[in-house]
């Protein structure tokens, strides 16, 4: 009641920022303005590599995650720029209908300027979904997760480790989980049928989505648009920068209320309005074509490893991806048009939200191996059957779960543009300690 507002950095006034819609096929340009003050409102800690003492505090560049765009306006970490100052990015969206989302990429405090709350829907439209007839307009609804921790002045808190041998907090976690920026919301809804544009916007908090009374909703796409047919869920488990499609019909449930929960910890609720609705859309069986990459298309194999490294102990722990840190020479140079298989071979204990810029994806496989006896890729030991994903992580992805103890397969053709990109971990804290590699298309 008596609280002062929330301190906020955000796109156009409001957290998330606003949805941007953009037509497939038709160009788009933004004109991003860094209006932000001077001085980080969130504690910076200047031992993590790219926010050392020497750089400007306060810097910004936005990537469209998941779009696929040229180099100059991609949003490179390194291409940041400081108060004052702006860029033109052009988005060509020569790509499918799909929920992506902006968010800054600053190197070494993303992490801070997202927490702040600078991310937002980017919504691609095209024709084949539009001919679908699936709920839209009022029936089509965003829902941003995302997890703050908050003071009981209402403020944002960021922690910082006070431990000098571990000098950052690897996962930030909130107290309050956020839908479209507020806390345990609820939707009047009529009842028939809606469609919700699911993003994870976290730091760090994976989200297990539920009905409380156990209902089964419809999972129509994901990261990259449609899947090829609807799925049955009776839970969706999203990733930090994934996102998920969902069809929920409220016919039946004139009057009621229903609650999304997260296992089991409440999330927001929807109140049914009672009486009938008149409800046009539908939900056809059929969604759109997606073809199974082959993998015999793929000229080059890789071998990844995600592994956490220690130098000697008064050093902080880093993340790392094929073994290197950001700033070391690229590794990873596709051919433009080419095809490749990368295997995540996951050696820590954690799940990680792997993701690509530029590129949609497939994934192959996940299959178990013996971490303990991880030499190179000559020798890796298996020690299971590798396993298909699930119905809803078949269509098109720019993010994977990478499990711990296994080595997850993904397939690639780097269309679009050569130059210089960045793949990463979706943790923020991991991205930003080192879990960030470049890849160049040549
Ligand atoms: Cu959500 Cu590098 O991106
Ligand atoms: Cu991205
Ligand atoms: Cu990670």
């Amino acid at each position: 009641h008596d609280l002062p507002p929330t301190r906020l950095w955000t796109y156009g006034g409001c957290m998330p920022g606003p949805s941007i819609e953009a037509q497939s096929g038709k160009v788009l340009r933004i004109d991003w303005r860094n209006l932000l003050p001077s001085k980080h409102f969130l504690p910076i800690d200047h031992r993590i590599h790219g926010a050392e003492k020497d750089q400007p505090e306060v810097r910004a560049v936005v990537h469209v995650h998941g779009a696929c765009v040229p180099t100059a306006s991609d949003g490179y970490p390194d291409d940041w720029y400081v108060p004052g100052q702006s860029r033109l990015h052009t988005y060509p969206n020569r790509q499918d209908a799909a929920a992506l989302w902006y968010h800054d990429h600053a190197m070494g405090i993303n992490r801070l300027n997202i927490y702040a709350g600078m991310f937002g829907h980017f919504i691609v439209r095209d024709e084949h979904e539009q001919a679908l007839g699936l709920p839209q307009g009022e029936q089509e609804i965003p829902l941003t997760l995302s997890d703050r921790l908050l003071t009981t002045a209402a403020q944002l808190y960021y922690p910082v480790s006070g431990n000098s041998e571990a000098p950052w907090v690897s996962e930030v976690f909130g107290n309050a989980m956020l839908v479209n920026g507020a806390l345990l919301p609820y939707l009047e809804v009529q009842p028939r049928r809606y469609r919700f544009r699911v993003l994870n916007a976290s730091n760090a908090r994976f989200f297990n989505l539920k009905m409380r009374d156990g209902r089964p909703f419809v999972q129509i796409g994901s990261d990259q648009g449609l899947l090829a047919a609807p799925v049955s869920l009776r839970n969706l488990f999203i990733a930090p920068g994934e996102r998920a499609d969902i069809v929920i019909d409220f016919a039946a449930l004139a009057g009621q209320q229903l609650e999304l929960v997260n296992d089991a910890l409440p999330i927001m609720q929807f109140r049914v309005g009672s009486g009938r609705a008149k409800d046009a859309s539908m939900l056809p069986a059929v969604l759109r074509d997606v073809p199974r990459m082959s993998e015999s298309a793929a000229t080059k194999q890789r071998m990844l490893t995600l592994d956490s490294y220690q130098d000697c102990v008064a050093e902080p722990m880093l993340m790392l991806l094929g073994g290197k840190r950001w700033h070391e020479p690229v590794t990873e140079k596709p051919v433009l048009g080419s095809t490749e298989i990368w295997n995540l071979v996951n050696l820590t204990d954690d799940t990680h939200p792997i993701h690509l810029h530029l590129v949609k994806f497939q994934i192959l496989d996940r299959r178990p191996f013996d971490t303990g006896a991880w030499m190179d890729a000559q020798a890796v030991r298996y020690t299971g059957a590798a396993q298909a994903p699930s119905a809803g992580e078949a269509g098109w992805k720019d993010v994977v779960q990478a499990w711990p103890g296994m080595i997850t397969r993904i397939i690639v053709r780097f269309d679009g543009y050569a130059g210089r990109y960045a793949w990463h971990c979706h943790l923020l804290e991991h991205e930003a300690n080192e879990m960030m590699r470049p890849f160049e298309v040549v």
